[in-house]
């Protein structure tokens, strides 16, 4: 999986740095070529010379070499690399990249990374534990890198707890993992529909739902990295793509993103309805703010929008295959079960809101995918990026 591939790694000021040796070696044997690029703090840990001396390559550390002036390209190296793989990934330079803070040759590397970046945390249990660090690393995870998260056990300190460095053998195999599924996916294309729609009562005020559209725009990575084409379909939310090649459609109400799907579907293989579309819209649109007239009650009449994934059901042809999602309260498999019928869909994911750290706004997810045969698969409580993966390799099998 890795032979041929160009790895950047990325070694910090750890005492975990000694086994950043072990690790090219590693991935030197699997046929990857590597380039070491360290920070300041790295070298007090580990000799470049150790480094380059493993790789055949100059380690890269400064912006330039001082004694011949030749000026090491952060750029090339973004565009030369096929992953970039940080470990050790302290506190302070988790930190740097989550806040976009270029000011050492790693940090700049990274800011100019255009393809897969692992980030393999090393460092204290507390620090690990310390909400700052927790929430630069989930600023990490939705720029869409992925955290090799750090095993429990003796640290340096003396201490013991969750911040040591995944062991070099299990990072190579999570790498492995990433690349086997690499191109599964190509030739094909994938339809994606994500997030709330808005549904307009007068010019400032709509009708809403929680969805933070998390869900739908980690779907999408995961289908453009095993190489589909993807055309997103968004309601409003604050999440940016990453991969170039995803095609992201920005929409607000149903009946806009009922048209772009509809649109859309004659020539995919696929589509994964992961939006949460309002079932009703106001009947009327009021073009002028409405007013508070005090002590009186109002009443909003609401029409059904519709249904996307039916209707797509109706249209689907041989050879496309449609998941749709059910986010549940109550009797939930049977509720499933029936949208999985009524709107002709392939799989259906369903998340119930019973299960703590499921559902909308939260980093997390735990589904159960049901299929028209009433079989299923239970899995556990996931990120949504690995959720994404297990939803996706579905969507592979009946695609293939
Ligand atoms: O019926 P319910 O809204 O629970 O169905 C959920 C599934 O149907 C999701 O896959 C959702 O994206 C899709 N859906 C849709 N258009 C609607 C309502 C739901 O595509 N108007």
């Amino acid at each position: 999986m890795l032979k041929g591939k160009k790895i950047v790694l990325g070694i910090t000021g750890s005492i975990a740095a000694y086994k950043a040796a072990y690790l090219t070696r590693l991935l030197l044997k699997k046929g990857a070529e590597v380039q070491v690029v360290i920070t300041p703090a790295g070298k007090e840990f580990i000799t470049p010379v150790t480094l380059s001396a493993l790789t055949g390559k100059p380690v890269v550390s400064g912006f330039f070499t001082a004694n011949d002036g030749t000026w090491h390209s952060h750029v090339d190296l973004g565009l030369w690399a096929d992953a970039m793989v940080i470990a050790p990934a302290t506190a302070s330079t988790i930190g740097k990249m989550a806040n976009g803070i270029a000011d050492n040759m790693l940090v700049t590397t990274y800011l100019s990374m255009k393809a897969p970046v692992f980030i393999a945390p090393a460092m204290d249990l507390d620090m690990y534990a310390h909400p700052s660090t927790q929430r630069n690393l989930d600023l990490l995870r939705s720029f869409g890198n992925l955290i090799i998260e750090p095993a429990t056990g003796f640290l340096a300190s003396k201490l013991e707890g969750k911040g040591r460095m995944e062991e070099p053998d299990e990072i190579v195999n999570q790498l492995e993992a990433f690349f086997s599924k690499e191109n599964k996916l190509s030739k094909k294309k994938i339809v994606i529909t994500a997030g709330p729609t808005y549904e307009k009562l007068d010019p400032v005020r709509y009708i809403g739902n929680y969805s933070s559209g998390k869900m739908g725009f980690a779907l999408a990575e995961a289908c453009a990295s095993r190489g589909a084409e993807v055309i997103l379909i968004t309601g409003p939310v604050g999440l940016s793509v990453n991969h170039p090649v995803i095609k992201r459609i920005d929409v607000e109400s149903a009946d806009e993103m009922y048209e772009e799907a509809i649109r859309s579907f004659r020539d995919v293989d696929g589509a994964i309805l992961c939006a949460a579309v309002a079932d009703y819209k106001p009947a009327l649109f009021s073009e002028n703010k409405i007013k508070r007239k005090t002590g009186e009650r109002l009443s909003v009449e609401l029409v059904p929008n519709p249904d996307i994934a039916a209707a797509l059901g109706k249209m689907k042809k041989k050879g496309q295959v449609i998941a749709g999602f059910a986010l549940e309260t109550n009797d939930e498999e049977k509720n499933a079960l029936n949208k999985l019928e009524r709107k002709n869909l392939d799989f259906i994911v369903l998340n119930s809101m019973n299960d703590a750290g499921a559902g909308f706004r939260t980093d997390t997810n735990k589904i159960t995918i049901l299929f028209p045969d009433n079989s299923k698969k239970v899995f556990p409580l996931k990120s949504k990026t690995t959720v994404a993966d297990d939803i996706v390799d579905e969507m592979e099998n009946l695609l293939m």
